[in-house]
């Protein structure tokens, strides 16, 4: 089969982890008889510099003609200061609005050889923790009204969220969770915040509707953010608004080790997704061949799965990965403390593209 892939690879260590996707990629293509054309465009700091706009027109266009986006990471100190519309991160947020990417998928997984990796005690890390976060990824504070009074002195974000926008994302979070444990738990400020009532309501009308087989509770945002940490292993599927999913994702990514392991995948109605590792840019590593690539390389697994439909190949990488790590490479941000030697980035995609081949 024939796919073009839009490559964004962004900032920082953005370039050098979305290449080692890449090689995973074309690998798989040639095991399997597949034809995966990349197309690369400019986002985030880089394009900023270049053309005074953090998402030029073209790469948008050419994401949205594209069959996928395979995403680095944007954004840098460099850029921190500018307004807000020339801020790096509005690439991201264009191409999600603009590729209408409603729904954000998280995977939190303790890799079986990397427990001791956790930062839970280890009989918590013992129970497993295997999550997956639906984040809604086009809706809520990060996109409603905002604004500073012309004395400087007030400022406001809104929360807004309508039934549709969040039936859709629910939608995803059951049938998700239909093919695995068949537990959702929704999270909101119900106590508080009046979007997250209609957030609560509309799942649990959903779910009673069209989802009796699967098990729904709610939890409160303060309190789920202790209990990922109290006891993983409660949770099967997380669905929960742009904000809340935004923090929670990354306290899960340190509940399982290393951010450098976690993949994401955001997807709308179609079958075109956006395929990113969750870590950033990490500038103070930038160019040094210390990144993980193992986020990107699963990233790419989550993109044949999602967005391709070759479960195959997806397993056969995401296999490749958990072996690797089983032998016992790690790189820098996933070694034992007393450690003394390590992985270069290149030596773990290297790895890992030994196993594919
Ligand atoms: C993420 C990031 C982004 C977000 C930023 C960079 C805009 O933190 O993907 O989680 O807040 O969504
Ligand atoms: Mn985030």
């Amino acid at each position: 089969m024939k796919f073009n892939i839009a490559v964004v690879p962004g900032d920082g260590i953005g370039p050098e982890v979305t290449s080692a996707a890449i090689e995973v990629l074309e690998t798989i293509a040639k095991k399997y008889g597949h034809e995966f054309v990349f197309k690369t465009y400019i986002a985030g700091g880089g394009a900023i510099d270049k053309f005074g706009d953090p998402l030029p027109k073209e790469t948008l266009e050419g994401c949205i003609n594209s069959d996928s986006v395979m995403l680095g990471a944007v954004g840098g100190p460099k850029w921190d200061n500018l307004p807000g519309k020339m801020r790096a991160e509005n690439a991201l947020l264009g191409l999600r609005k603009g590729l209408e990417l409603f729904t954000n998928l998280r995977p939190a997984v303790i890799q079986p050889a990397l427990k001791n990796a956790s930062v839970l005690r280890a009989d918590i890390a013992e129970k497993g923790c295997d999550i997956m976060i639906v984040r809604e990824l086009t809706g809520g504070i990060y996109f409603g009204e905002r604004g500073r009074s012309e004395d400087g002195n007030m400022a406001f974000d809104t929360e807004i969220y309508t039934v549709p926008e969040i039936e859709r994302v629910a939608r995803r979070a059951f049938e998700i969770a239909r093919k695995r444990k068949s537990h959702v738990t929704s999270i909101d400020k119900a106590n508080i915040l009046e979007s997250s009532r209609l957030w609560r309501d509309t799942v649990h009308r959903l779910g009673e509707a069209e989802y009796p087989d699967v098990k729904l509770d709610d939890l409160l945002v303060d309190n789920a953010s202790m209990q990922i940490i109290r006891d993983p292993s409660f949770f099967d599927v997380i669905v929960t608004s742009n904000m809340f999913g935004d923090i929670l994702s990354d306290e899960s990514a340190q509940v399982t080790g290393s951010i450098g392991l976690l993949a994401s995948a955001s997807l709308g109605e179609s079958q075109r997704g956006m395929y990113e590792p969750i870590h950033g840019t990490a500038p103070d590593i930038a160019g040094k061949d210390l990144a993980n690539p193992l986020a990107a390389i699963l990233s790419a697994a989550m993109m044949l799965r999602y967005s391709f439909d070759l479960t195959e190949e997806a397993d056969e990488i995401d296999k490749a990965v958990s072996d690797v790590l089983l032998d016992g490479w790690r790189t820098a941000d996933i070694k034992d403390p007393d450690a003394t030697t390590w992985l270069k980035g290149s030596e773990m995609k290297q790895k890992v593209l030994e196993k594919l081949l």
